[in-house]
């Protein structure tokens, strides 16, 4: 009796492993999501839809590979472009599915409900707010590029739509993804610096000035010539050493006097911006943004200088970072070096000395948004040391817009 009680035992565990072994196997290997039973599962990889990022675009093809390369996230739906033919290539390229392409971000919204855990807005800044404002309200997570918007007003009404919708919003200031960037945040969070005085960030480009190999001018996206309250130049770099000095230092922009200026082949438009800027408890910045810098692809390049020691980081040299101390000892640390950030094994896909580089860190950043996704889908809202929200976001434009102010009145302007 006994023996045969335990042989049927056997058999229901057996028949229970078998079927828990089928189960495991349709959720790894099916898009199960599709199933509207599973579709109030909130579990990575997130599935995550394009508005705008075209493979004609500057920015889609890196989105495409920074959300996929660890695994968090899973394209599978999109309105990458409003010109049809370029539409359906990238869905093709990149493999999504012709059902779940729309030719415009409205259908995308509406047929998409209950069917994705976010959306990554990449449209040109000027249609940032009534596409992400649109999605918000129609209950989708977003995941929007920088800058956040075209105008501080712009910005408050999207900040109001996060609000009241208590909706997930983060922005992609993808350069705090390098390894040695966060190194640096964590060794002034240390007090290796001491109290932080000053900060010089820069980012100069050459785009609106260097000819082609045939001498042939430069041909910006037609957005990009068309300045509005913000220069389109301070909402595409200004924002991001913004971003980048709240990252590392924690301190609020309170006042700036802005230089801004016109020497490159488009003259309706600024294309070289310097400032000063006082920030919380004291510290000052220096900054300096141009698109007409010959000579410099993107050389964005952050020194901060404490009473204790100043560090250094430099884009084209994105694994090192290099340090001094007050008695002008100076060093270079890498991954490998005297670290406590970048030798976590999530920014070592491959040892140091294999240099990791932009979409790297644009995937780094990635992960911190899928786990702030994860926290709010748990709570109902997300904390994160490295991921901009809505408030940091919109404080870089009323930044900007202060300094575009200043370059016409001449004088200190309140952030
Ligand atoms: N984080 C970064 O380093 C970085 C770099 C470049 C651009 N950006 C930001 O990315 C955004 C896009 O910039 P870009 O240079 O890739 O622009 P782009 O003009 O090169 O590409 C825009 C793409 O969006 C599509 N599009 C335009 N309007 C649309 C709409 N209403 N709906 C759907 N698709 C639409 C276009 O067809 C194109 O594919 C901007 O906000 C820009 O500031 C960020």
């Amino acid at each position: 009796m006994t023996t045969k009680l335990s042989q049927n035992n056997e058999g229901i565990t057996s028949w229970r492993k078998a079927l828990f072994n089928v189960m495991a196997d349709l959720i790894r290997h099916l898009d199960y999501k599709k199933y509207p039973i599973f579709q109030h599962m909130k579990t990575e990889p997130f599935q995550i839809a394009f508005i705008g990022g075209g493979i004609n675009s500057a920015i889609g093809e890196v989105h495409k590979a920074a959300s996929q390369m660890d695994g968090h996230f899973e394209l599978v739906a999109g309105a990458f472009s409003t010109h049809a033919e370029t539409n359906s290539e990238t869905a093709r390229t990149w493999g999504v599915a012709v059902d779940r392409t729309y030719g415009n971000y409205r259908d995308l919204l509406q047929a998409e409900k209950g069917k994705l855990d976010a959306v990554v807005v990449l449209a040109p800044t000027d249609y940032h707010k009534d596409i992400v404002i649109d999605a918000l309200r129609a209950g989708f997570p977003v995941i929007c590029e920088k800058s956040l918007a075209t105008s501080v007003a712009e910005g408050e009404a999207i900040a109001k739509a996060v609000t009241e919708t208590k909706g997930f919003f983060c922005t992609t200031y993808n350069y705090t993804g390098y390894p040695m960037v966060r190194e640096l945040k964590q060794f002034i969070a240390d007090g290796k610096l001491g109290k932080i005085q000053q900060v010089q960030v820069e980012m100069p480009q050459e785009g609106f000035m260097r000819l082609g190999a045939h001498n042939e001018p430069p041909k910006p996206q037609a957005w990009r010539l068309k300045d509005t309250v913000i220069p389109k130049i301070s909402l595409d770099l200004g924002s991001h050493l913004h971003n980048m000095i709240y990252f590392l230092t924690g301190e609020r922009p309170e006042r700036i006097v802005a230089d801004q200026a016109t020497f490159g082949l488009f003259p309706q438009i600024v294309d070289n911006v310097g400032a000063l800027a006082q920030y919380t408890n004291n510290v000052r910045a220096q900054i300096w943004f141009s698109k007409t810098a010959l000579g410099n692809r993107n050389g964005l390049r952050i020194r901060v200088y404490g009473s204790e020691g100043s560090a250094e980081w430099f884009q084209l040299e994105p694994e090192t970072l290099k340090t001094c101390d007050l008695r002008g000892n100076v060093s270079l640390r890498d991954r490998t070096g005297d670290v406590k950030i970048a030798n976590q094994q999530r920014y070592n896909r491959f040892k140091a000395g294999h240099p990791a580089g932009f979409i790297e860190a644009f995937a780094n950043y990635y992960k911190d948004i899928a786990d702030c996704l994860k926290q709010y889908f748990e709570t109902g809202s997300f904390t994160s040391q490295y991921v901009c929200g809505i408030r940091t976001s919109l404080e870089g434009l009323s930044m900007m817009q202060a300094a575009a102010r200043s370059a016409q009145s001449n004088k200190w302007e309140n952030v």
